[in-house]
């Protein structure tokens, strides 16, 4: 019998732990151990802040539910939701990018013609989406469905909103030339919950809590990966910074301000300004060999030492 000593005890632990019958459980359960280990060797916490580090744990745990989820925030903010995004979706340069889904996506949004309008009396300035989903090739995709999110004018999203109708979301459908249309209101900028432990861990830094004004998209089509992704604006301030690091080059859009009496893309004259973002969603068929690299992938991201 071989008692544990602070050099011998990782050691010890891994072993115990290979009697973990499935194997890519064994894998995930001794990586973790090694990691946590090598972690506290490194700072050597004192009791006192190992209590602290449970405590935020356990604080995290209470505020989180099936509205507000702290322990996804936490994993945001120190950028692990989007490493986890980039592994598991190593797509063609060529396709669309993913990005995070964030807390704010709600299930069973309402069906809505093209050129109809998320914002319905939302505070903000007036804005269209027009563009439409293609494939690798440049083909149009019809009937793609495009599940939209975002923000209003004043940085509030449907969960933060309150009533019993949808707000500032709708699914719509690409035409018969793969082409959409959306009515909405200018996407702002805003920060991230700070009123949890998360919050009070970024209290502590010089990191900005803020999101670039970005709008959500779900988008479906037979045979092709789910994109699920955003389009941020790219004269926003915070693009540089984005607290969740969700931005990447493709998904930074040019958002038009055109003046009253232009012609939207519902075909009506516009009597007062309005913001015009174009953008053509680029989906990557599902084929054997992409299944492949994706479960690689998957294989990969836990591996020990790696
Ligand atoms: C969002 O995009 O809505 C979001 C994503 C991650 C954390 C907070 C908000
Ligand atoms: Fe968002």
């Amino acid at each position: 019998m071989t008692y544990v000593t602070e050099s011998n005890i990782t050691d010890i632990v891994l072993d115990r732990w290979e009697a973990v019958p499935d194997q890519r459980f064994r894998r995930i359960m001794q990586s973790m151990i090694k990691h946590l280990h090598a972690l506290v060797r490194d700072i050597e916490p004192t009791e006192q802040e190992w209590m602290a580090a449970i405590e935020w744990l356990t604080r995290t745990g209470k505020l989180s539910n099936e509205k507000r989820q702290e322990f996804v925030l936490a994993s945001d903010v120190v950028g692990v939701s989007m490493l986890i995004d980039c592994i598991n979706h190593r797509l063609s340069s060529e396709a669309t990018p993913t990005t995070v889904t964030g807390p704010f996506h709600v299930h069973g949004s309402p069906n809505l013609p093209n050129g109809a309008d998320i914002a319905r009396g939302a505070p903000g300035e007036p804005c269209y989406i027009a563009g439409s989903v293609r494939n690798l090739d440049g083909k149009p995709i019809v009937g793609a469905t495009l599940d939209i999110w975002q923000a209003d004018g004043d940085g509030h999203y449907d969960a933060q909103h309150g009533g019993d109708e949808a707000w500032m979301r709708g699914v719509f459908r690409s035409d018969s030339t793969g082409a959409f249309v959306v009515q909405t209101v200018l996407p702002v900028p805003y920060s991230i919950p700070m009123d949890g432990p998360v919050g009070e861990i970024m209290a502590r830094t010089k990191i900005s809590p803020m999101r670039p004004s970005h709008i959500h998209f779900l988008i479906n089509a037979p045979g092709h990966h789910q994109l699920i992704t955003h389009l941020f604006k790219k004269s926003c301030p915070y693009i540089a910074s984005d607290v969740v690091y969700g931005v990447k080059a493709p998904l930074i859009s040019e958002f038009d301000l055109m003046p009253a009496g232009s012609v939207t893309p519902n075909g009506t004259i516009a009597h007062h300004a309005f913001w015009m973002l174009q953008y053509d969603f680029v989906l990557e068929p599902i084929t054997e060999h992409a299944s492949t690299k994706t479960s690689a992938a998957a294989q990969g991201c836990l591996a020990p030492g790696g």
